[in-house]
């Protein structure tokens, strides 16, 4: 029997781009994601967030889907540009009202808001300012946060800055998967300094005007970055991969230093620190997200970029090609507390793609997410016990949405929807989530 605290936060994760739809409705200025979107050859099948799950519309109903499922929190991101079409400047009205109103109906129906501000839809005009490679855009993203402070921080308690800075560095700069879609690393290392800087000078905004109440943090994925081997080379490869994903953010905020590793293997593209940059990136924060997905096992591969590459597990993976590995889950809570302190933890993102089917009496049977969500819970309960301060947890998806780069093809949630009607199903994940959020535990 494994039983939760009664405190504890039990929710479900989402992001303003991949399911609002409507992004330029109502005087919302486009984002880089509505541009990287619309260029052909981005997203497959070439499908956008035009419509989404058209929760901009379909909000109210949503709210009450949670509500039946038992939430007593939710996690969503505001979108930059709805509330600041031009990114800075003038305040379009109708944007933060949006979000007021759905704040407002989570609270009615007893359900916890946690806002992150910034998951990836920068205002399309920022970027033609340089975006997050220009360091003007600490103070952009900050006038932004305070916006959204003075709007809604008399009733949200749960606040974030980031969502996982490290994809926006790697997959919108350097991989260009993403939006903005850039390949230069120096850019990529200016915009990870950026986006500290921002999320530092928000949380000092933050407590200049905030209720004593209220709480802000960061979210970063983490995950184990294994080595292949014993073999020196491939421990050096895992080493190094461990720095890039789970310290290249975390030290500077908890620590106020860079890892010494990455400053040497980024060389002349190491991050441009000014004096006071890093005291000031260090701001305590109240609680750090975790999203854990998978790990990475990695053997060192000369011909690959960071010299080397992904080995492949026998085990199961998921439809994004992701292992499924619940022990990292607990091996990544661990570390941070061995490596940052007792920062409360809250599990922000966790879940499972998986090609989910209508069957004939019209239920979808996703026994594999079910498995995966008990599987990472037993562990997240584990460290708990050991003395991991984990206060919460919020599952991806609520429903199925825009995958980035994926379009609709990969499925996260414990919601289905049917993208041709925007019909919403419970699947069977989502059932017992459901119980387990009312048993406390299963
Ligand atoms: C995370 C993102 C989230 C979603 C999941 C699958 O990296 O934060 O928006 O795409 O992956």
């Amino acid at each position: 029997m494994i039983r939760f605290p009664d405190s504890f936060l039990w929710g479900a994760a989402t992001a303003s781009y991949q399911i609002e739809g409507s992004p330029t409705a109502d005087g919302a200025g486009a984002s880089v994601w509505h541009r990287f979107a619309h260029t052909p050859g981005t997203i497959q099948r070439a499908e956008t967030g035009d419509t989404a799950c058209d929760h901009y519309r379909r909000w109210r109903d949503d709210v009450a889907m949670m509500k039946s499922l038992g939430f007593n929190a939710y996690r969503f991101s505001t979108a930059w540009g709805r509330v600041l079409p031009e990114g800075t400047g003038t305040i379009n009205e109708k944007g933060v009202d949006f979000y007021r109103q759905l704040v407002d109906a989570l609270l009615e129906n007893g359900i916890e808001p946690m806002i992150t501000l910034f998951h990836w839809d920068l205002p399309a005009a920022l970027q033609d300012r340089g975006g997050w490679a220009n360091r003007e855009s600490a103070d952009w993203f900050t006038e932004y946060a305070e916006v959204m402070f003075r709007a809604l921080g008399d009733r949200v308690k749960w606040w974030v800055t980031h969502n996982e800075p490290w994809v926006v560095m790697m997959l919108g700069h350097i991989t260009g998967e993403h939006a903005p879609g850039i390949r230069d690393i120096g850019a990529a290392s200016r915009a990870g300094h950026h986006l500290l800087l921002g999320h530092a000078q928000a949380v000092q905004a933050f407590r200049a005007h905030q209720p004593a109440h209220a709480q802000i943090g960061l979210v970063t994925n983490l995950g184990p970055q294994q080595p292949a081997s014993d073999n020196p080379m491939d421990q050096m490869a895992a080493e190094l991969w461990h720095n890039f994903i789970n310290r290249l953010f975390l030290d500077p905020v908890f620590k106020g230093s860079y890892p010494q590793i990455m400053l040497d293997f980024l060389g002349e593209f190491a991050p441009p620190v000014q004096a006071g940059d890093l005291e000031r990136i260090q701001q305590p924060i109240d609680f750090l997200g975790v999203n854990y997905y998978t790990r990475n096992v990695v053997a060192y591969d000369p011909d690959s970029s960071l010299n080397s590459r992904s080995v492949l597990q026998e085990a199961q993976h998921t439809e994004m090609g992701w292992e499924v590995y619940p022990e990292g889950l607990y091996q990544i809570l661990k570390w941070v507390q061995a490596t940052y302190g007792d920062i409360p933890l809250y599990i922000t993102e966790n879940g499972a793609a998986f090609a989910d089917q209508v069957n004939e009496q019209g239920e979808i049977e996703d026994r594999d997410r079910l498995e995966y969500l008990k599987s990472h819970f037993s562990v997240a309960y584990r460290a708990m016990q050991e003395g991991v301060p984990l206060k919460g947890y919020f599952a991806w998806s609520l429903m199925d949405n825009f995958e980035w780069a994926f379009g609709y093809s990969k499925r996260f949630g414990m919601v289905h929807v049917d993208f041709a009607t925007l019909k919403r199903t419970v699947k069977a994940s989502g059932h017992w989530y459901s119980q387990v959020i009312q048993n406390h535990g299963f």
